[in-house]
């Protein structure tokens, strides 16, 4: 099994799977099972001035039969006293001492609320803290979380407060909510931040129920925007991880946080750079015990690829490029495999009216394919790709409810592709030379 261990800024843990600050962290008792079931770290639920929470607070976003594809909370930092966080993390840092424990920290934006809480965290055994420069609701509209972390300057204030105290390793964590990620991650990396996190959640109401017209979750008929994560942030927190890892004046290690669920999620993560990664709704959802799964499944992938957890950090950094950079001259076309085919039509569907007119319908019987039409086939057009008008838009094989019905193939340094424009200047659409190939059997 390939080695797991990590040091991260100073900080080691066995493996680099973190609980991120939030409910899976909220209790030494919680901290302590999941240490149990495996997991290398916890960011403890972020401590502060202790305040009041709503009830009800979360919402999630169903999917078909995926519940909770999105989450989303109103939740604040912990509701329980400063000293009893601090006795539960000396007494989990005691029961295991190979596991990296995070103080979060939130207090308000005063340089000796700030060196008070720094000095308690190191007092109480934590090996590093975390500020949380990212809650986007309740404690900002109090000068606190995103409303530092939307403001590179305070973010590099407050981080240079606590790397005054500080002599455990200081790890800044973002907000998404912001237009430049790299401002700020670059404001804190210059006052002194040994490490970056990210992201928090995303701004966000999830939804309006509409018998009593009251936004979700709801108190008492009423509701507020709260922040978003799970599944449905990875792609954001991919980004934005990835364009801060690949930053040049950015040189510390970076924690990925944002829709982890499985050991895919976090090996994409290390692919663009991140040393750790963190994971909270995940958890929510699933409990403790998905750590397992994580670990054997990285330990695998990077055993069969011949690989360490650092020479796969950063691997697929080179890759992602500007735009601009892209090979013009690449050019797939899509390739259905007919056999497998049901014959639903959701591809043609998808081409004709949202795409690029690039499918056909034709008889099973003119395809060429030995044998009988499958059940589902028998009386439905059969769709055929209409090469000349295809762009290789991947939309196709994204709508197909079959698994490898319809792949991409390179088909580059084969004649261009036709564009609408030349279509039209030959006086058709790409509909009615796709009907007119139909009939003639071209194409
Ligand atoms: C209910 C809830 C409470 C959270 N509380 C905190 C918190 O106290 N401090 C903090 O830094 N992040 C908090 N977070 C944000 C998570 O740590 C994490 O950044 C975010 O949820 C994205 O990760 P995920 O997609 O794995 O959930 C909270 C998230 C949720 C869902």
């Amino acid at each position: 099994m390939a080695d797991l261990s990590l040091d991260f800024c100073g900080i080691r843990s066995p493996n680099p799977f973190w609980l991120a600050s939030g409910p899976p962290t909220n209790s030494g008792d919680q901290v302590a099972r999941a240490f149990e079931a495996g997991w290398g770290g916890a960011v403890w639920k972020t401590i502060g001035e202790p305040i009041v929470n709503v009830s009800s607070r979360y919402g999630g976003l169903d999917l078909g039969t995926a519940r909770m594809a999105g989450f989303n909370n109103v939740e604040l930092i912990t509701d329980r006293p400063m000293e009893v966080n601090f006795r539960e993390i000396t007494e989990v840092k005691k029961r295991f001492p190979d596991r990296a424990v995070i103080a979060s920290l939130m207090v308000e934006s005063k340089r000796a609320a700030w060196h008070d809480v720094v000095a308690r965290s190191q007092d109480a055994g934590a090996d590093g803290i975390e500020l949380n420069f990212g809650c986007p609701h309740g404690m900002s509209e109090r000068g606190m979380g995103a409303a530092v972390g939307q403001v590179p300057e305070y973010c590099g204030r407050i981080t240079g407060w606590a790397k005054e105290r500080a002599k455990i390793p200081v790890i800044v964590k973002l907000t998404p909510n912001v237009t430049d990620i790299v401002r700020p991650a670059r404001a804190a990396a210059a006052a002194g931040a040994d490490a970056l996190s990210l992201i928090n959640t995303v701004n966000s109401l999830i939804g309006v129920d509409l018998d009593t017209l009251a936004p979700l979750p709801t108190v008492r008929g009423q509701g507020s925007h709260g922040g978003y994560c799970g599944p449905a942030v990875k792609p954001i927190a991919l980004h934005m991880v990835s364009t801060v890892c690949g930053d040049r004046e950015i040189r510390v290690p970076v924690s990925a946080i944002g829709g982890i669920a499985t050991w895919r999620d976090a090996a994409e993560f290390i692919a663009l750079g991140a040393a750790s990664l963190q994971v909270c709704t995940a958890v929510m959802h699933h409990g403790f015990r998905i750590v397992e799964d994580m670990i054997d499944g990285l330990s695998a992938y990077l055993d069969e690829k011949g690989l360490t957890l650092a020479s796969l950090r950063g691997k697929a950094a080179k890759n992602v490029r500007r735009w601009e950079e892209l090979d013009l001259n690449y050019r797939v076309v899509a390739a259905i495999d007919h056999r497998r085919c049901i014959g639903c039509q959701l591809c043609y569907v998808a081409c004709n009216d949202g795409a690029h007119q690039a499918i056909g319908l034709r008889p099973w019987a003119e395809l060429g394919i030995e044998g009988p039409a499958p059940a589902s086939m028998t009386g439905a057009g059969v769709p055929v790709i209409i090469e000349d008008a295809c762009v290789g838009c991947n939309l196709c094989s994204l709508v197909c409810p079959v698994p490898g019905c319809i792949r991409m193939e390179d088909r580059s340094g084969t004649a261009d592709r036709k564009s609408f424009l030349d279509y039209q200047a030959a006086g058709e659409t790409p509909r009615a030379a796709g009907q007119r190939q139909r009939k003639t059997g071209e194409g």
